[in-house]
């Protein structure tokens, strides 16, 4: 059977209140599904109300948006992997593109984070693509590559499967533009066979950018892609557990 994992990046919306609220309106449109699960990424200070919301269902998860390596001490505005598992994450995006193209953060910074979540249980999604510079260059393949063997290159087969990679092309991102179903199985086959060499060819392989209800079916069609990680069409709840409900029928 496949399994797909559905995953809403919240970013920077909803709240403790408007979580429960949120999470309360997706439960009642949509049941479990056996060869699904679901992932929602609220911001850090909505994290224990989600986390909360779910906890009776199997099949949902709440995970951060970033963590710091360091487990604790004098880090203002940050949070650690041990802080974000005590809210109730079980897994923690890693390098999103805004994270590295709006705060700077570097392939180094994502190979330490990448470790910490691991020593904490946390289920690392690393996110990686290319900008629309890099493409036009033809250079996809070889940045994709260059993140991957940052982040992930110093870990044996057993953690490496433990990984998540969600594939979002910079320019597909809140653009409305989004990535050919072709063009984003092409990359996810250079991405698993990145993962196959090194004895991981299991690790789940998302697609995000510009994901929506129009174009979740023909995504989905391509065998390559393992589910999706969604932005701005997972931020209302109904739309979002249609678009769980048939992604990928
Ligand atoms: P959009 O779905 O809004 O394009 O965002 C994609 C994304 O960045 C998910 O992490």
């Amino acid at each position: 059977m496949r399994e797909l994992r559905f995953a809403a990046n919240w970013k920077m919306h909803i709240g403790p209140d408007e979580a429960r609220a949120y999470l309360r309106a997706f439960r009642a449109r949509y049941d479990r599904r056996e060869d699904r699960d679901v992932w929602f990424f609220p911001p850090a200070v909505s994290l224990e109300a989600a986390a909360q919301a779910v906890r009776e269902r199997l099949d949902l998860s709440v995970g951060a948006q970033d963590i710091y390596w360091e487990p604790k001490g004098a880090f203002t505005g940050a949070i650690s992997a041990p802080l974000a598992a005590q809210a109730g994450a079980k897994a923690t995006l890693i390098g999103h593109s805004e994270r590295r193209h709006v705060f700077g953060e570097s392939d180094e910074d994502t190979r330490k984070k990448t470790v910490a979540a691991l020593a904490y249980r946390l289920a690392p999604v690393l996110c990686v693509g290319e900008t629309l510079a890099e493409r036009e260059a033809g250079h996809t393949v070889a940045v994709v590559k260059r993140q991957l063997t940052a982040a992930l290159g110093s870990l044996d087969a057993a953690r490496l499967a433990q990984i998540t990679i969600a594939y979002e092309p910079v320019w597909a991102i809140g653009t409305g533009r989004n990535a050919t179903p072709r063009d984003a199985a092409s990359v996810h086959c250079e991405i698993r066979s990145w993962l196959t060499t090194r004895g991981a060819a299991r690790a789940r392989v998302l697609y995000g950018g510009s994901v929506s209800l129009k174009n979740i079916a023909e995504l989905l069609a391509e065998p390559e892609l393992d589910g999706v990680l969604v932005g701005g069409a997972s931020l209302d709840p109904e739309g979002w557990a249609e678009l769980v409900q048939i992604g990928g029928a």
